[in-house]
């Protein structure tokens, strides 16, 4: 498989440089989390949707929209996933798991497309040979939907989200203030620039104090990155989340 990079910038996937590209190669298929994205937070804009969608169609590729992150936003509602805008092009799937807003390991997600994409998955010889579908974990979680019980559990990880990503961005200004990040509006991640650091090296340096960061060439496919990092509230309560960045501040100071 050959994999091309797109770049990103404050409003997500560079449809543009995405354009430009596809004049050059044709590709089978383009991935994309356009809503609070792992690991830079961004979502896709209304407008680049629309261009996004409008791309597939006129290039004629799959375009596969991981959106695992939408129900979790805290501040205000992300614009609709990618699937929404799928009368305009039958290629667009949108994927979408249960891991973050009810239990992760449950090995269970869904898919929405364009009825007619549906139905040529629903023909692909694993589904049809009976397959990966997991029906006793999908007759659980439809109860759950059903009883209103998932949509309580979603507004009640928004709640406690939305403490932590105050938490890690209050701690962040005070013991970090010479850093650059943009607060995200929903989702797990802050990605953290610091510019002239090698995320690499602090990792093992953190690591004797008991703390642990992502260093942002995880990300890159092309061994990039290397002056950013991933911090996650996913884990931590916002006590957690303050000590750890007081211990990640006095860490870099101490080397
Ligand atoms: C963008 C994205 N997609 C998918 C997943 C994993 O989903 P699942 O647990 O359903 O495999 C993650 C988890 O980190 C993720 O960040």
């Amino acid at each position: 498989m050959n994999v091309y990079a797109v770049p990103l910038d404050q409003e997500g996937l560079d449809v543009d440089s995405l354009e430009a590209l596809l004049v050059e190669i044709q590709p089978k298929f383009v991935y994309t989390i356009p809503t609070f994205h792992n690991p830079a937070s961004t979502t896709l804009s209304e407008m680049r949707r629309e261009k996004l969608v409008s791309l597939a169609q006129e290039y004629d590729f799959l375009l596969i929209a991981d959106e695992v992150y939408h129900f979790l936003s805290y501040t205000e509602e992300p614009p609709p996933p990618l699937a929404e805008y799928s009368d305009q092009a039958e290629q667009v799937v949108s994927i979408n798991s249960f891991s973050k807003i009810l239990a992760p390991g449950l090995r269970l997600g869904w898919i929405q497309a364009h009825p007619k994409m549906i139905s040529r998955l629903v023909k692909c010889g694993l589904l049809d040979s009976g397959g990966g579908l997991n029906p006793f974990t999908s007759a659980i979680v439809q109860y759950l939907i059903e009883s209103g019980d998932l949509a309580k559990n979603i507004r009640q990880l928004q709640d406690i989200f939305q403490q932590r990503q105050e938490a890690m961005s209050t701690a962040l200004d005070r013991y970090l203030p010479g850093i650059h990040y943009n607060k995200p509006q929903g989702g797990y991640y802050f990605w953290v620039h610091m510019p002239e650091r090698d995320t690499v090296q602090l990792r093992n340096i953190i690591h004797k104090n008991n703390i642990d960061i992502r260093p942002g060439s995880l990300f890159s496919s092309q061994k990039g990155l290397n002056d950013y990092l991933r911090l996650s509230i996913s884990n931590h309560n916002p006590e957690q989340i303050e000590t750890g960045i007081k211990i990640l501040a006095r860490s870099m100071q101490e080397s």
